[in-house]
């Protein structure tokens, strides 16, 4: 195992949880800032030509998980391992952001789900390879289809 560090910080309009967009059908395009620390700013060359990033980045306002739980996008209950619960035992959150622009070690992203000052752990280029009529998606579609 290996000790995380932030490789750099979130900036986004979000100060409490409760600004975020949840549930079925919520949207995610805000605008935010990944502020990339100086001592990984060369990690960035070549970046500029990737049009979506996955972000891993910490919950580190969640404060313990629950195995059980039920997410704002159903009334039923779910393993935290079939959700995006920041309430999970490794605390790690994935977002895909759209690369905006890149000005030196700051990328502006659309698609931030995260706090003002959410610890980033890694970049790397969204690569989709899973066509569409492969993906399942378990009981978020069943959910979508009962509020039909
Ligand atoms: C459902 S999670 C999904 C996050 C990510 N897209 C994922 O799949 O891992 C998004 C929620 O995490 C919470 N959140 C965002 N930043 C956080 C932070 N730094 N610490 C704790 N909770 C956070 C907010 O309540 C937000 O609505």
């Amino acid at each position: 195992m290996f000790s995380p560090r932030p490789i750099g910080h979130v900036r986004s309009l979000y100060k409490t949880t409760s600004e975020i967009p949840k549930g079925l059908g919520a949207k995610h395009d805000a605008e935010g800032l990944l502020e990339i620390l100086p001592e990984f700013e060369t990690g960035l060359t070549d970046i500029e030509g990737f049009s979506h990033l996955i972000v891993l980045w910490v919950f580190d306002r969640a404060g313990g998980f629950d195995l059980i739980g039920t997410p704002p996008s159903d009334n039923r209950p779910h393993g935290v391992f079939a959700t995006r619960s920041p309430r999970r035992p490794n605390p790690i959150g994935l977002t895909v952001v759209e690369l905006l622009s890149r000005d030196g070690r700051n990328l502006r992203v659309r698609g931030v789900d995260m706090l003002d000052g959410t610890p980033i752990l890694d970049l790397k280029p969204y690569l989709s390879s899973i066509s569409e009529e492969k993906l399942r998606r378990g009981w978020l579609a069943e959910a979508e289809a009962r509020r039909k």
